[in-house]
């Protein structure tokens, strides 16, 4: 019987995570029982809203229970099955969480067809984060050509789809991300019209030069400090997609000094969670494998080798070591 490697929850973190707050163990994989499937997964996603499930707090989802796998998805090769439903050779997505091996009733695995995209791409692009970034800018943000669209984390897996996604649609794409080399990228290879580095100590000046016309439509990944300074050059009517707050994930609270622009512009800010909108995915996949098999959206991966690198390599992306979607190989 193989040996499956796992990372567990070992200790919920204080602020920053530490190496410590995770333990890996290898455990004996049980026979496969009747209508049972085992799956050897090759890549495990890591991803920002993992931090929350860490945290004993409120919100939209249960936590993570100390001791448990952590949470995660995960694309891989059917290995062994008892399951009418799957047969050797598959190539599935489920939510195994962080572990080499799923093994289980087959409920939550999705057959994914690999014949014209890579297998790694369903965790990326035409995958959670890619529609994400499609219902957070088409439905929420409602882009109408001309319009400025601003992203943050913007060579990040969401925020390259939704810069990308903006420019089809005729609009200006301004992206906000960490540094030269990342910003360059944004502009040199995804094609985004602008991209100011946030960390280059002259947000308000860049971001009004990168959007002259105002901004129309704030797709927010970060919150705290660009989101306070994007208020300041919103037009009227403005629409703000709050996908994510990943500058406060390890705690610590940025005031808001310009709140009043949300008044005074009539703006609409609203939260939302993609996976409460499960009825616009198969559009949205459909939509986004046809761009990426086409080569109309790109990519850009982050991986890191071997299940027990995945610690690092997660504590890494929440501070944006990472360039594109931050991705485990784990065979
Ligand atoms: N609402 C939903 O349903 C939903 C679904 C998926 C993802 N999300 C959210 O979407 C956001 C992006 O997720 P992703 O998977 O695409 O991750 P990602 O952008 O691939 O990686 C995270 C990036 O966040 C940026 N970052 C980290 N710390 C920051 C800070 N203090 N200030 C500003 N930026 C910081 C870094 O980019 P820079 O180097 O450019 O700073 C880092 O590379 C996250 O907030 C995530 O929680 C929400």
């Amino acid at each position: 019987m193989p040996t499956n490697k796992q990372v567990l929850l070992a200790a919920r973190p204080k602020g920053e995570v530490k190496e410590s707050d995770f333990r890996i163990v290898d455990v004996e994989l049980p026979a496969l029982g009747d209508g049972e499937v085992r799956v050897q997964n090759h890549f495990l996603s890591l991803d920002p809203y993992m931090r929350g499930r860490m945290d004993d707090a409120k919100s939209y989802a249960a936590s993570t229970k100390l001791g448990e796998v952590m949470t995660g998805g995960t694309v891989g090769e059917v290995v062994e099955s008892k399951n009418p439903k799957f047969a050797k050779g598959d190539r599935v997505l489920s939510m195994s969480g962080w572990q080499q091996y799923a093994q289980n009733d087959g409920r939550g695995m999705q057959k994914i067809d690999t014949s014209k995209l890579p297998i790694s791409v369903y965790l990326g692009s035409v995958g959670m984060p890619g529609v994400t970034a499609w219902y957070g800018l088409k439905q929420i943000g409602k882009p109408k050509t001309g319009e400025t669209v601003v992203v943050s984390a913007a060579s990040g897996a969401v925020g390259s789809v939704v810069g990308q996604l903006a420019k089809s649609l005729g609009c200006r794409a301004v992206g906000v991300a960490g540094g030269r080399e990342k910003c360059d990228y944004v502009v040199k290879e995804l094609g985004f019209d602008a991209c100011v580095d946030y960390k280059a100590g002259n947000l308000d000046a860049d971001l009004m030069a990168a959007a002259p016309s105002g901004i129309d439509i704030y797709f927010d990944n970060v919150g705290g400090a660009v989101l306070d300074a994007v208020f300041k050059q919103l037009n009227a009517f403005a629409r703000i997609p709050l996908c994510g707050l990943i500058s406060g994930y390890s705690g610590g609270a940025f005031p808001l000094n310009n709140y009043r622009a949300l008044l005074v512009n009539r703006v609409n800010l609203q939260g939302f969670i993609v996976s409460e909108h499960m009825e616009f995915w198969p559009q949205a996949l459909q939509e986004l494998g046809s761009a990426v098999a086409g080569g109309r959206i790109k990519y850009r991966e982050s991986v890191a080798q071997g299940l027990e690198n995945a610690p690092k390599a997660f504590m890494g992306m929440l501070k944006g070591e990472n360039f594109g979607k931050q991705l485990v190989k784990l065979i």
